[in-house]
């Protein structure tokens, strides 16, 4: 069961240099929430502050009841142990075996014997693919590799909240598929609280229930992913559509001579590269794969949206709409899938596709079940397009 990770007013400073200021979120229980934001923006940090690594000035960190920010060592110890954490460079020991760093907090927090270690560690080396690198140490093994390694040892303990930082830098678009709907099938296993920092835009149209967006020292946004897909806020259309022109410089704060430049290239016609998607179209939020239970936070999720329908504009509105029913239909011919495959007597286990038909992402064509297919027996298991296309 997740826990619900409360954020008040927090604020953070190294010396006279002040990263963010008055951030205040709720990561809600068992949802998915994805932070973006320029490059040094502090998203690291953020996450390092949530785990208690460093030390915020002011404000508090409340997870199941406990102010992180204020408890004694021993309790932050205990409160760690609900933690999965993936740490932006994998943080893993140079001298230790693939093998023995997942198995790491398994041998720190547990009395578990070796023999239960190391089938737990074999099962997560496996599910990021790395069941037969465990002896390799992780200077012999590629950037990606150790990625997937550093998110094996995070779902070690099945913490009940799990901070990736940038899961998908270093992987591969197909890797990068794997990882972002393992996420999701995690969350609708253990209903763990996921928060995933990332660069990435398909991944943040795709996967989360909730966005927010760091940027001048400050949370623009944040909120259910409906929201700020469909925002106006300059600095967050900006962001998703990756385009040069917009508030957002190549140093945080763009200069006054830049904007007024490329406003005037803007007022000429020429455009600043960004992706020219409609953003007014949601794509489908990816569905745990056929077999996995229901992810419990969907109705919750789906309720708070429904409550602050009324308060967004009328475009808004029927961009949700049409998702929230592109998101069923994609439900049932997953569920009419798997019972057709019962049915038949398969093997039982029924993803051979990688995906469950609208894990794409780069298509803003709408790649639900029965749109176009030719797999007849499952139509939702196409492999879906590709959700790392754009990073
Ligand atoms: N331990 C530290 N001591 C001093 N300054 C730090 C420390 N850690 C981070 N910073 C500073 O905090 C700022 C934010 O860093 P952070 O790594 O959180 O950025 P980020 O948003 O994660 O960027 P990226 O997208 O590039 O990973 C940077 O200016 C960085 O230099
Ligand atoms: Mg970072």
């Amino acid at each position: 069961m997740g826990v619900e990770v409360s954020v008040e007013g927090l604020t953070k400073s190294f010396g006279s240099q002040n990263i963010w200021r008055d951030v205040t979120l709720t990561l809600p229980e068992g949802e998915v929430s994805a932070l973006l934001g320029p490059s040094g923006t502090g998203k690291s940090v953020f996450l390092k502050a949530l785990i208690g690594l460093l030390h915020p000035e002011q404000g508090s960190v409340i997870v199941d009841g406990t102010d992180i920010t204020k408890c004694s060592s021993k309790e932050l110890y205990e409160i760690r142990k609900l933690f999965g954490v993936l740490f932006q460079d994998g943080a893993l020991f140079g001298s230790m075996s693939l093998f023995d760093n997942t198995a790491f907090p398994l041998r720190e927090h547990t009395k578990k014997s070796e023999s239960d270690i190391r089938s737990i560690v074999m099962e997560k080396l496996d599910l990021v693919g790395l069941s037969d690198a465990g002896d390799k140490l992780p200077g012999e093994i590629s950037g990606g590799m150790r990625k997937r390694a550093g998110l094996a040892r995070a779902l070690v303990l099945d913490p009940q909240i799990i901070l990736c930082d940038e899961p998908d830098s270093g992987l591969d678009p197909v890797r990068t598929a794997y990882i972002s709907q393992l996420l999701i099938d995690i969350n609708a296993e253990i209903d763990a609280t996921i928060l995933i920092v990332t660069h990435n835009i398909n991944i943040a149209r795709t996967i989360p229930d909730n966005i927010g967006m760091l940027f001048r020292k400050e949370l623009v946004m944040f909120g259910p992913r409906e929201v700020l897909l469909t925002s106006e806020e300059p600095a967050v259309k900006q962001f998703l559509s990756g385009d040069r022109f917009g508030p957002i410089g190549m140093s945080e704060e763009k200069d006054d001579a830049t904007a007024a430049q490329e406003k005037e290239l803007e007022d000429a016609g020429i455009g600043g590269g960004g992706t020219k998607d409609d953003f007014s179209e949601i794509i489908p939020q990816v569905q745990p794969n056929p077999g996995m239970p229901e992810r419990k936070a969907s109705a919750r999720h789906r309720e708070r949206v429904e409550e602050m329908l009324h308060e967004l504009p009328e475009n808004a509105q029927q961009a949700i709409r049409e998702s929230q029913s592109q998101e069923d239909e994609i439900r049932r011919a997953n569920a009419e899938g798997m019972d057709r495959q019962n049915n038949k007597g398969g093997n039982g286990n029924g993803n051979n596709g990688g995906g469950n038909g609208n894990n794409g992402g780069v298509n803003t064509e709408k790649q639900y079940a029965g749109s176009n297919d030719n797999t007849e027996q499952f139509p939702a298991y196409r492999a879906g397009g590709n959700p790392a296309g754009n990073s």
